[in-house]
């Protein structure tokens, strides 16, 4: 399990910011899946620091309910993203703090691979949205792991993701155990949120990602010295970018 009560709140805000491009494509992409009607009921489950949950609100029009289970984060996130249609609630996946099908959009974005109970939360994810409603599911999977350009300096890190993540199949498969209907592929997002070599760095090297909670100091140590002087001596490298893989599930119009 990753505490985000330790360190890692204190370093998410820096360590994943969003540029404004990023967290634009990801609210088009959020309102393409979700019911047409305005305003909606959302819920940002596991919403974090609050990164998305002010512009979920602006775009859907609605009442927004950020979930999270650690206190850092959700501090975090009542200080600094705070907005008049947003309430931020203690709660996990497992036993979401909201009444039955009172929700229209599920917004869950990489939160599943550190849920206890990841059927449980589907079950409860399809218990509070109405019927017909959407889940947005942003994840990667154990599968289709994109070849990041920086595991070459953390030798372990490619093992640690894939392991991290659960497959493709087994996340639909989940879904429909609890109800949820699963789109039979994932789309994949184009929305990258750091575009050189030594901005991908100083970024990775504020540790805000829970890979790097998985592996040994000495590893951190020599990977990081070498990535700093690799990003010294070529800092404006563009790196390549990968798409974000989504997965849309509904719930049965009843
Ligand atoms: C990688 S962060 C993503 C946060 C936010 N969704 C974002 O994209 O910035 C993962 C979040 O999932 C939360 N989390 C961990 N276990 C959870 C659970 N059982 N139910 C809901 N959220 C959980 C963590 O506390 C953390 O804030």
């Amino acid at each position: 399990m990753v505490d985000y009560d330790g360190r890692l709140h204190q370093v998410y805000a820096q360590g994943r910011a969003l540029p404004a491009d990023s967290l634009d494509t990801w609210m088009q992409t959020a309102a393409g899946f979700a019911p047409v009607t305005r305003p909606l009921t959302v819920l940002d489950l596991g919403c974090g620091i609050g990164r998305f949950t002010p512009s979920l609100a602006e775009t859907f029009g609605g009442p927004v309910y950020g979930v999270e289970p650690s206190a850092g984060m959700r501090q975090q996130a009542i200080e600094h993203a705070s907005h008049p249609d947003v309430t931020y609630l203690e709660g996990s996946a497992e036993a979401i703090p909201l009444p039955d099908e009172s929700c229209d959009l599920v917004w869950l974005f990489l939160t599943i691979h550190h849920w206890s109970d990841p059927l449980q939360g589907f079950r409860e994810v399809n218990r509070v949205l109405r019927p017909g409603g959407t889940v947005v599911l942003r994840t990667q999977f154990g599968d289709r792991m994109p070849d990041l350009y920086w595991y070459r300096y953390f030798p372990s890190a490619r093992q640690v993701d894939a392991t991290m993540y659960l497959p493709f199949d087994e996340v639909q498969a989940l879904a429909a155990r609890a109800g949820l209907i699963a789109e039979k592929e994932p789309r994949w997002v184009d929305a990258p949120e750091v575009r050189t070599h030594r901005a991908t760095y100083e970024r990775l090297k504020l540790r805000a990602f829970s890979t790097f909670e998985h592996l040994a100091e000495d590893e951190l140590d020599r990977g990081f010295a070498e990535f700093e002087r690799d990003a010294t001596a070529d800092p404006e490298r563009e790196v390549p970018a990968f798409p974000a893989g989504v997965l849309l599930l509904r719930r049965p119009s009843s």
